[in-house]
């Protein structure tokens, strides 16, 4: 596997790879591949960090970073790291590609000095390379939230020490326009539009107090479950490792990982 800088003449093969990569992660259409295109061109671009992985000549997978800051009460700032989206081509995940994609710009972005990256991601799949909870560090959301996929990583020993405060990252995470999501998918060949799977696929196969807990967190569609660590829902009252094996389990039979 070769890890290196993305290439001008990359860019439309690094989309058409997030698309086939978040196809099935899409709710009403995916805009992944359009939020790529669109973190390229804003001031809070990290060139220096945007990495393809290439197998026998082929892109596999992409990682792209922004400078995002974490603002204390005092309304000082501290400038940090977020990644996303990370992607690798169906045929080729689980195999060692994003994690080998993280650990190469955590390195680089030491070198460059940057102290810590903050993500929203998959709960129990970023932990393997050390992101915690960002309420370990007295991190929250812009309004104040925490939960399991909010994480963060120091980048070197105490390099979050003293900081706490509210995380802020660039707008354009938050601001793609549906009609310009749509524009842009047309311009890539047709691809049979996802039906997002109803969570009731989950609910029958739970006993009624497991399947109480999961109602209560008011998830329609079975990829959304990947929002919520196995912990969290262990917390759940109702919930047994019995449980959470279904839960595991059933979501594996449609393709999704989830858990520990
Ligand atoms: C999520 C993704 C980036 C992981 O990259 P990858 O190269 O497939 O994964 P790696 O090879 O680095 O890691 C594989 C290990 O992590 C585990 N893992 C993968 N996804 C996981 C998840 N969502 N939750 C928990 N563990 C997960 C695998 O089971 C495997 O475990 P093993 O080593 O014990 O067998 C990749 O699968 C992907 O592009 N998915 C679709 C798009 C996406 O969801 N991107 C991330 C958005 S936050």
């Amino acid at each position: 596997m070769i890890l290196r800088l993305e290439r001008p003449e990359d860019y439309r093969t690094v989309e058409e790879l997030t698309r086939d990569a978040f196809w099935k992660n899409s709710r009403h259409m995916c805009d992944e591949h359009l939020l790529v295109n669109r973190l390229r061109n804003v001031s809070s671009f990290v060139k220096e960090l945007d990495y393809v992985a290439e197998m026998n000549g082929k892109i596999v997978g992409h990682i792209i970073y922004t400078k995002s800051k974490v603002e204390d009460g005092s309304g000082k700032g501290y400038e940090l790291l977020t990644f996303g989206p990370l992607s690798v081509s169906p045929e080729y995940q689980n195999t060692g590609i994003g994690k080998a994609l993280m650990l190469k710009t955590f390195e680089e972005a030491r070198k460059l000095r940057y102290r810590a990256v903050i993500i929203f991601g998959h709960p129990d799949y970023y932990p393997r390379v050390g992101f915690r909870p960002a309420s370990e560090f007295g991190i929250t959301t812009a309004d104040g939230k925490n939960f399991d996929a909010f994480m963060a990583l120091p980048l070197y020993p105490g390099a979050l020490d003293g900081i706490t405060g509210r995380f802020f990252f660039d707008p354009v995470y938050d601001n793609l326009d549906e009609e310009d999501v749509l524009e842009f998918e047309n311009t890539f060949p047709h691809k049979e539009p996802f039906v997002p799977l109803s969570v009731s696929l989950l609910l029958a196969h739970l006993k009624p107090e497991a399947r109480i807990a999961i109602e209560g967190l008011r998830i329609k569609h079975l990829d959304v479950m990947s929002h919520k660590s196995e912990a969290e829902l262990s917390a759940l009252p109702g919930m047994d490792a019995q449980s959470i094996d279904i839960v595991r389990k059933v979501l594996a039979e449609y393709g999704y990982r989830w858990g520990r």
